[in-house]
């Protein structure tokens, strides 16, 4: 099977930084055209230096990234210091990193790759607020028709929200800009709090990538011993939730996970429940199914691959 032709569009964000990385040991699988930063768990500035420092960490400084919307569409930016850290990935000691940030907006660059594609070729992966993707789609709606799939981390049905009692943190940011991409017409595949808070970082998987003994593995378990802090202690869970890692390891092994076609809607005009992912799971409306909602995964295969894709990294030192 040819590898997938990937943009990656984060806000790193530490559980942003493991899947980079995991995407980073997995050539075969996934070919990364580029990594696209977007205002989101923290300011811009700070996503785009934490995604090109992961690149150097994982070395693999020819990696092209680029810097994309430093705000939502219309409103205000919102950040989550309080979860990840001032610097975006607290448990690492932040460094002028080697790989470059090049200079065309990410927004003219996932424009002008998916322009320049074959149809139905590219598969974005968003794992912070949709403003990138879908300032894309506003500046050309041509080249939504050359998305093969969007796999994308964000929303709640069952488990509610965990920035508003409704709202998960990346579909609250920018309600519009996940409007318009649920609604782009392109295969949707979504990982919601519902499946992403079955794959915590338990004691027992921590101590699994802290025997890899590589630096990226240590660099691992330095983030999310940072990060399981803050949901552990709200949930009273053992660690934390891997959001973002999901989207990746559904490209590695889709079998992993089990998901249902919906119809997913977003509030847009509520203050009280702004953000909101309505999931039609039952088909009770008559809304279109336009996203495969993921509800459940495979968490010990989900870690037993992560694992192994991570101990590449001791190979390659
Ligand atoms: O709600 C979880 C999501 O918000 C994850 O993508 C995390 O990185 C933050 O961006
Ligand atoms: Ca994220």
């Amino acid at each position: 099977m040819t590898a997938a032709k990937v943009i990656l569009d984060c806000d790193p964000g530490q559980d942003d930084a493991v899947a980079l990385l995991l995407a980073l040991a997995s050539p075969e699988d996934i070919d990364i055209l580029g990594i696209t930063t977007v205002a989101g768990n923290v300011p811009l500035g700070l996503t785009q230096r934490n995604a090109r420092m992961i690149c150097d960490i994982a070395k693999h400084v020819d990696t092209a990234v680029y810097a994309g919307c430093d705000r939502p569409l219309f409103r205000e930016p919102t950040t989550a210091e309080h979860v990840h850290g001032e610097t975006g990935v607290n448990g690492i000691d932040v460094f002028e990193p080697e790989t470059p940030l090049r200079e065309t907006h990410a927004v003219d660059y996932i424009v002008e790759t998916l322009r320049a594609a074959e149809k139905d070729s590219i598969t974005l992966v968003p794992t912070g607020p949709l403003t990138n993707i879908a300032a894309a789609f506003q500046r050309d709606p041509g080249v939504v028709e050359h998305v093969r799939r969007i796999v994308l981390m964000g929303g709640a049905m069952r488990e509610g929200g965990n920035y508003t009692p409704s709202a998960e943190f990346n579909i609250y940011v920018d309600p519009e800009a996940a409007d318009i991409v649920f609604n782009c017409g392109r295969p949707i595949i979504a990982f919601g709090l519902d499946v992403t808070h079955q794959v915590l970082t338990t004691r027992e998987r921590l101590a699994a990538i802290t025997a890899l003994n590589n630096p990226v593995s240590e660099a691992v378990v330095g983030m999310l011993d940072f990060f399981d802090r803050f949901d552990a202690e709200k949930y009273s869970s053992e660690g934390a939730p891997l959001h973002d890692a999901c989207t990746v390891m559904y490209l590695l092994r889709e079998s992993l996970f089990e998901s249902r076609h919906c119809n997913v809607a977003v509030e847009t005009q509520s203050e009280l429940t702004l953000g909101h992912t309505t999931v039609d799971f039952w088909h009770v409306s008559q809304r279109p199914r336009n996203v495969q909602w993921v509800h459940k995964v495979d968490a010990d295969g989900f870690y037993q691959l992560l694992v192994e894709r991570l101990s590449r990294y001791g190979d390659s030192q």
